[in-house]
């Protein structure tokens, strides 16, 4: 059992937070706000590089560089064998779709959640390779079904499952082990898209049962941005697992008309890499797990709850979400005002959150029925002051004077 979540912990991670004096920041799911030593561990690196010279610092660093790829696989229950650095989650995904040697006709199987980019490479392979895309079922209540994913496995035989496990604009959390289960018992590849997830829930690749996780430090990991991280099961790195363009972190030449692959998720990786932000994002995995994920995740999916009750009761204000279980974001639709102009309106009065429209993506804002739509992402340290001033700010807004 965890230990329940008092005032001063709170007043401790607000305090860890520098960004708390400045805003109210409701926008968890775009990036959070660091705490102060995750900033201090990336500029620290960058001090040294300075000093010393780039690679010198990184030689410098072993030990703490080690340390971060642990501390990355303690955050998921992996090994740090099976962790790849890559520049953001998407940067991850697509080394693991790269993986698969995809021909004609071959099925991705995958919901109707999927992250716009990731959607986006689906409809690049089918293009390109004419691989067919195929959504499964939603449940009643919103989400996948597994049993539409059982059954889709049996007809159509896919090269791959893929599941954005937590979207991006909706507050649904999609049932991740159950369609895990799905998959192993079918042997078929499994990849998660974690993006929403790591950080906001506790994460075991073991009950997922996933061969590929994808995941990004700045958002609910409250790392920095510009860095992110792939998970890669022993299973598939054991099947020789390795995308179309490995580089020298991932393999060596041996001779001509060769190259073999090293052990590990680093063949998944590319030579160069930001160490200051790896480092920032191992403080950022350790910093999580001394909160606490699962207390920290209770706190956030409550704090959301709330924004959805007093946020959509305010008149003109729609709350959106629907699913068996609802995660930190909480999205809305308002009346006749677009929602990118309330978030300029929001920002002016100090309370950060984030929007989307049906020129970036229309078919997901179709699939909600909304004209365009506000996303608020509370986290653990948000507190009732910022979700005053958002209800204050956003009443204000919709109905100025
Ligand atoms: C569900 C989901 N997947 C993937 C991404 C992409 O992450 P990144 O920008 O780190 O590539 C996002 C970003 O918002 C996301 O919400």
């Amino acid at each position: 059992m965890s230990a329940p979540i008092v005032d001063d912990d709170v007043a401790r991670w607000r305090s860890d937070t520098p960004g708390c004096l400045k805003r109210h920041h409701l926008n968890n799911a775009g990036a959070a706000l660091p705490p102060r030593l995750v900033t201090d561990a990336v500029q620290a690196h960058l001090a040294l590089e300075a000093e010393i010279g780039g690679y010198e610092a990184a030689a410098a660093t072993r030990a703490p560089i080690d340390a971060a790829y642990r501390a990355l696989a303690a955050l998921i229950r992996a090994q740090s064998r099976n962790i790849a650095v890559a520049s953001s989650a998407t940067a991850a995904y697509a080394q693991a779709l790269a993986s698969f040697d995809f021909a004609r006709d071959d099925v991705i199987l995958t919901t109707s959640a999927d992250y716009l980019s990731n959607r986006l490479m689906f409809e690049a392979l089918a293009a390109r390779s004419g691989v067919r895309v195929v959504e499964a079922a939603e449940l009643p209540a919103g989400g996948v079904d597994p049993a539409s994913v059982r059954a889709l496995i049996a007809s159509e035989r896919p090269r791959l499952v893929a599941l954005t496990w937590i979207p991006t604009f909706s507050g649904m959390v999609q049932r991740a082990a159950d369609v895990g289960a799905e998959c192993a018992a079918a042997g078929v590849p499994y990849l998660i898209d974690a993006c929403q997830a790591v950080g906001q829930v506790d994460v075991d690749v073991n009950e997922l049962r996933c061969d590929f996780m994808a995941a990004t430090a700045r958002k609910f990991l409250r790392g920095p941005r510009g860095i992110g991280f792939l998970y890669v099961s022993d299973a598939a790195l054991a099947r020789g697992a390795h995308p179309l363009l490995v580089d020298m972190r991932g393999a060596n030449w041996p001779a001509p008309g060769r190259y073999d692959l090293y052990d590990g998720a680093r063949r998944f990786e590319q030579w160069e890499q930001p160490i200051a932000l790896v480092l920032g994002m191992a403080a950022a995995a350790r910093y999580a797990m001394d909160a606490g994920v699962a207390r920290t995740a209770a706190r956030a999916h409550m704090l959301a709850g709330d924004a959805r009750a007093r946020l959509g009761a305010i008149p003109g204000i729609r709350a959106l979400d629907r699913g068996e279980q609802l995660s930190a974001i909480a999205t809305f639709e308002c009346a006749g005002i677009e929602a990118a102009a309330l978030v300029r309106a929001l920002r002016e009065r100090g309370v950060n959150v984030s929007a989307q429209g049906r020129d970036e993506n229309l078919v997901a804002l179709q699939r909600v029925g909304a004209q365009s739509l506000l996303r608020v992402s509370p986290h653990y340290y948000t507190d009732a002051s910022d979700l005053g001033a958002a209800e204050d700010a956003l009443r204000q807004s919709v109905a100025p004077g």
